[in-house]
């Protein structure tokens, strides 16, 4: 069973303060929008699927004690909500993708009384989580016939259990691999400066009993020299129509590699991760996050006082480095220099 990171609990949204983990396993109960808000911009809860999922969560919390009469201002303050939602955190596009969904919804039933709207969306929300759970067994299923048994995966970051409802992108198809029977070994980055490998990937992988080995960052080219790896498989916060992908920085770095290495290099991700209103990869927006988590490390400052620092929280990999975009929908190959996602076959849902 994967552990729970999201669930909608009484009324509250129940999530796991990932910065504790692996130290201590601790559950924070957000009864507001703004608690939630501040959860997603400091990574108490983090990955592309989850942040769709509490933001939609985020919707229902902002707009439940709402006292509005009619459907206008009703939707002023729901707008205002989505507008603080979309300020926590600018890459992962599901969170976009799940705020036009709820802001749909509701104008879809605008008709209805205020109250039975509020319970709409909380249907909605609920309705996002199941999805992403379905998302994640087909994309576990779709991916696991690439591995073969005995191979050795390197990831980067965490796309498992943590970052969705469920048990990953990257790490579902790992542990759809072992449920068929194949052994499979995985070689994770520790992902600075956040560590979410080191942190997360680790601690959740050892619980599932996958053999796992950590390595820093700047190891992963030797590791790839030395044989080790047969492939790279990492999940993604925003994929462009022409399939550059914008995932945790330093997986450009990693694909890069892999194929000076000649290792497949993989993305897995739900298809709400990818934008289609966006030609290239270039125009995601990358996340720029504060100085103190390059200057500080392991409880202490660690860098000089005065000294500037730049901290671009994920990079953007061009499609030309993909071997393949595995979604629910299937293993999207590279045409060219080109990932084609086919517009009219896949829009409908
Ligand atoms: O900054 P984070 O921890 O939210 O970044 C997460 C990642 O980059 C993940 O690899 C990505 O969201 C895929 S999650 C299935």
């Amino acid at each position: 069973m994967p552990i729970k990171t999201i669930e909608w609990i009484e009324g509250k949204v129940k999530i796991i303060d990932q910065t504790k983990l692996p130290q201590k396993l601790e559950y924070i109960y957000c009864k507001d929008v703004e608690t939630l808000r501040e959860a997603i911009s400091s990574l108490k809860i983090r990955g592309a699927p989850a942040l769709g999922i509490a933001a939609a969560f985020g919707v229902v919390l902002g707009i439940k004690d709402s006292s509005a009469q009619d459907h206008l201002s009703f939707q002023k303050e729901m707008e205002k909500v989505i507008d603080g939602l979309a300020r926590s955190r600018p890459t992962a596009v599901n969170l976009f993708w799940s705020l036009r969904r709820m802001r749909d919804c509701a104008e879809k039933n605008k008709d209805k009384e205020i109250k039975e709207i509020k319970a709409i969306l909380e249907k909605e929300a609920l309705q996002i989580i199941k999805e992403d759970k379905r998302c994640n067994r087909q994309i576990g299923e779709n991916g696991a016939s690439l591995i073969e048994d005995g191979e050795t995966i390197l990831t980067h970051c965490n796309a498992g259990a943590l970052a969705t409802a469920d048990y990953g992108t990257a790490l579902g198809i790992i542990y759809r691999a072992k449920e068929k029977g194949k052994k499979v070994k995985v070689y994770i980055d520790e992902t600075r400066p956040l560590l979410q490998g080191a942190r997360l990937t680790a601690w959740e992988l050892l619980r599932e009993g996958i053999e796992v080995v950590l390595i820093c960052d700047n190891m992963a080219g030797q590791v790839m020299q030395e044989g080790k790896i047969d492939k790279v498989l990492v999940g993604a916060d925003r994929v462009a129509a022409n399939g550059d992908v914008a995932n945790k920085i330093g997986t450009y770095m990693l694909a890069v590699l892999a194929k000076e290495n000649g290792i497949p290099f993989y993305v897995a991700c739900p298809f709400s991760s990818i934008d289609l209103s966006l030609s290239s990869g270039k125009a995601i927006p990358i996340e720029q996050r504060n100085s103190s988590e390059i200057t500080n490390g392991w409880g202490k400052r660690i860098a000089p006082q005065g000294i500037k620092t730049y901290n671009p929280a994920f990079d953007v990999t061009p499609a030309r480095y993909i071997k393949g975009i595995i979604t629910e929908k299937g293993i999207h190959e590279k045409k060219g220099d080109v990932i084609i996602f086919e517009k009219e076959k896949y829009l409908q849902r």
